[in-house]
């Protein structure tokens, strides 16, 4: 935790489940809100999923989030959800830069950039995830990587948007594995420094999420270190009781 700011415990629902299923996982969340009291909870459904989940939220118990969006406001780019789009739809926050993204879809700090820019335009709070991959992190380049992919990603209005940066090690995503608390505390302390220096008198009181591998078993320890403001979740954000067990882990 950072002091004097609060926690955020933000689901990453994937590309999973039906409307139904967005309906109850959704209502389930709602259903236990009043036990986790001590941080902000974000819900980021597929695109199709975004109303209906926000509906059963009762649309603001929670925050809603996209899980991408397109760098360009509208026009002519088939397949794509613009953040003007998403922000219509009851969002306040989108997912950018995600590892499956920038694997899966050649998604580039330049572009994963221009997106966050384009979703503070629209009134948004990029969530930018960055991450080294396990060779990054055996060859000993963790931290010089994620500073780098921080540096290239965070657009300059990222500070006064007040933007949250995750931290996911690309090795444990939907893997079961997670670094050492002690690995986890010094690339925050890392990640601290360079947004401090970068947003000198904002970057102090940034969000620095967590993700990877966060289950209520472990996320206790890790939503207690220095510099960890909260926790991105993955497969443990589809059972509302995992997902409110997390939050409730939160420190008092
Ligand atoms: P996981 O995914 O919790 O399933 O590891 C985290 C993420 O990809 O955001």
């Amino acid at each position: 935790m950072t002091p004097g700011v609060r926690p955020l415990i933000a689901g990453n629902w994937k590309m999973n489940g039906t409307l139904r299923e967005a309906a109850a996982l959704a209502e389930g969340v709602r259903a236990g809100l009043d036990a986790v009291g001590g941080a902000d909870l974000l819900i980021c459904p597929p695109f199709v999923h975004l109303h209906v989940a926000a509906a059963s939220m009762g649309w603001k118990a929670v925050g809603i989030g996209g899980q991408d969006c397109a760098a360009e406001p509208n026009g002519a780019h088939t397949g794509d959800v613009s953040a003007a789009m998403l922000a219509d739809a009851g969002c306040g926050y989108v997912i950018l830069g995600h590892s499956e993204r920038r694997a899966d879809r050649g998604e580039t700090d330049a572009l994963v950039r221009a997106k966050a820019e384009a979703a503070i335009e629209a009134g948004l709070i990029p969530v930018v995830c960055v991450g080294e991959t396990e060779a990054q992190r055996d060859s000993g380049e963790a931290e010089a990587v994620v500073a780098a992919q921080m540096a290239g990603s965070l657009p300059e209005g990222f500070a006064v948007a007040k933007g949250v940066v995750a931290y996911e090690p690309v090795w444990a995503i939907g893997t079961g594995r997670t670094p050492t608390e002690a690995d986890i505390a010094a690339m925050h302390a890392r990640m601290r420094a360079e947004i401090a220096a970068r947003f000198p008198g904002q970057g102090e009181t940034l969000r620095l999420l967590y993700g990877g591998s966060v289950k209520p078993s472990n996320a206790a320890g890790i939503l207690a270190l220095p510099n960890v403001d909260g926790a991105l979740v993955g497969g443990a954000s589809l059972k509302a009781a995992d997902f409110l067990g997390i939050a409730a882990a939160v420190p008092a």
